[in-house]
C-alpha cells in the first residue's frame, strides 16, 4: 500500500498506509486525520477535504473537474497547488504524496 502523508498546519505529520483505489479523503478519515471532513461523502459539493498537493505529485493527478474548480473557489485560502482530496484516487505511482492542510479546516 503506498504511504500518504498528511500535515497540518501546524506541522504535524500524519502517516497513513492508503488502499490502492481509495480517495484521499476517505485515506485520512480512515486514519482520523484532523482537518478533513468530507461532510458531502465525496460527492464533490462540500470543499470540507481541501488540502495543497505540490510537486512531484501534483503533475501525477488528474485535472480538476470543471465542479471541483468551481468548489475551491469557495475555500478560504485557494492557492495553485489547492485540490479536493475526495477527487484523487490512491495509485501506487503516488507513494509518498504529501498533502498539506489548511489552517482554516483545523
Ligand atoms: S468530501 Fe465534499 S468535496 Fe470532498
Amino acid at each position: 500500500m503506498p504511504k500518504i502523508v498528511f500535515i497540518d498546519h501546524l506541522g504535524t505529520r500524519y502517516e497513513t498506509e492508503a488502499p490502492v483505489g481509495r480517495n484521499l479523503m476517505q485515506v485520512a478519515l480512515d486514519h482520523g486525520v484532523p482537518g478533513i471532513l468530507g461532510d458531502c461523502g465525496g460527492a464533490c459539493s462540500c470543499a470540507t477535504c481541501h488540502g495543497y498537493i505540490g510537486e512531484p505529485w501534483a503533475a501525477q493527478l488528474p485535472e480538476r473537474s470543471a465542479t471541483e474548480v468551481f468548489m475551491l473557489e469557495a475555500v478560504v485560502d485557494e492557492r495553485p497547488d489547492s485540490r479536493l482530496c475526495c477527487q484523487i484516487k490512491v495509485r501506487p505511482e503516488l507513494e509518498g504524496l504529501v498533502v498539506r492542510l489548511p489552517a482554516e479546516q483545523a
